[in-house]
């Protein structure tokens, strides 16, 4: 039987504690008939997703199927074996995809692209590095900038403007037309260079107070931390006027292992969207949950990257290493909720 080396969870917990290397765990294999590739994976990135499977915080929502299990999802890789049922890629191609909403199977040396999965193969001037960074963050900014109509002239903030998903959104607000974008950060620097206007650094100061925004109120607010949703109503438009508030993130920190806990975590978010849909004197809420990657997606993200329009940003300490160590640390980076940019383990 052909092993490989991965990465094992063995159970619920911190990375440090669940984590470990095994070197002779079975390939996988593809069914008969299939229409699937294996890949030799090249790069994982992480997501917020990836360590909640881990701590198992939201294990009635996100959990494996059963321990141990190999974690990480956004994968590039070269493809090794085409399924007989015939697919877009031949042996050779380099490609990226991510497996879905479950976090599993791509901190391993080979792993099974699923034809539903909507891979793309990456341009020669992209790395493998980079562009395992896009699937989860990427798409789900692309998603969240398309469902809230961004026109020319917008003026939008961002909440959370330096992590995996703030990065893209930032600038695929720019595309979309925004005239003027602000953010939260403690990363400055980082921000300025994606073009953001003005970064308003939480620790020292509070969006919802800042004279210009009261003053000239923004179009659409997107929260990719979950804090202080309640105090946008100073510096955002009404439904009338077209004010939008995204909610990608409704808490950054939560726990649910429950329906009830579920419920709790989600009805305000709910009951504040149909709420917000018929009062239009307030600003429209919209609690936004990413749909699986659609077909193209992935590769009009790597078109933008090509042309100069997307910049992918990893975390400066990016790719980590694929031993035992290099992925504990990026996996205690992810949870941190302070990595600035993407976290990539290099295969
Ligand atoms: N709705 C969906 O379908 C969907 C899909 C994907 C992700 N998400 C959610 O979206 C959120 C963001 O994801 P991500 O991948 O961007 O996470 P991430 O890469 O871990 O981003 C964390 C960023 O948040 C910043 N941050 C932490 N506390 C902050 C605060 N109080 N104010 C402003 N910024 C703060 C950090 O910057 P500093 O170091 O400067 O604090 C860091 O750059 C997560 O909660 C994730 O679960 C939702």
């Amino acid at each position: 039987m052909a092993t490989m080396k991965c990465v094992l969870a063995s159970a619920f917990g911190k990375a440090d504690d669940v984590l470990r290397m095994e070197n002779e765990w079975p390939r996988p294999e593809l069914q008969p008939g299939s229409k699937d590739v294996i890949v030799r994976a090249l790069a994982c990135s992480l997501s917020p997703a990836c360590t909640r499977m881990l701590d198992g915080s939201v294990d009635i929502v996100i959990r494996p199927p059963s321990f141990p299990y190999i974690p990480g999802m956004d994968i590039c890789g070269i493809v090794e074996e085409v399924g007989e049922g015939g697919s877009d890629f031949k042996v050779g191609d380099c490609i990226i995809s991510s497996n879905g909403m479950m976090p599993t199977g791509g901190l391993a040396e080979y792993a099974i692209v699923k034809a539903s999965s909507n891979a793309a193969i990456i341009p020669k001037c992209v790395s493998a590095i980079e562009a395992a960074s896009i699937p989860c963050s990427s798409v789900t900014a692309k998603q969240a900038v398309q469902m809230s109509n961004i026109k020319d002239g917008h003026r939008i903030l961002v909440l959370g403007g330096s992590g995996g998903v703030g990065t893209a959104l930032v600038q695929l607000a720019r595309n979309a037309g925004a005239s003027f974008i602000a953010a939260t950060s403690t990363d400055e620097k980082l921000l300025k260079s994606l073009g953001v206007n003005r970064v308003i650094n939480y620790n020292e100061t509070n969006w919802w107070e800042v004279p210009e925004f009261k003053a000239d109120k923004f179009d659409v607010i997107y929260d990719c931390i979950g804090r202080d949703q309640d105090k946008c109503r100073n510096v955002l438009k009404t439904g009338r006027q077209g004010g939008l508030f995204v909610a990608i993130s409704l808490k950054q920190e939560f726990e649910a292992h429950s329906k009830c806990q579920v419920m709790k975590l989600f009805m305000p978010g709910i009951c504040k969207q149909m709420w917000s849909s018929v009062w239009r004197f307030i600003p429209r809420f919209k609690f936004f949950i990413s749909k699986t990657t659609q077909k193209g997606e992935l590769a009009e993200l790597l078109e933008l990257v090509s042309v100069g329009k997307l910049k992918l940003i990893l975390e400066p300490n990016s790719p980590y290493e694929f031993t035992i160590d290099g992925v504990k640390k990026a996996f205690i980076l992810q949870a941190s909720c302070h990595a600035h940019g993407k976290v990539v383990v290099k295969i």
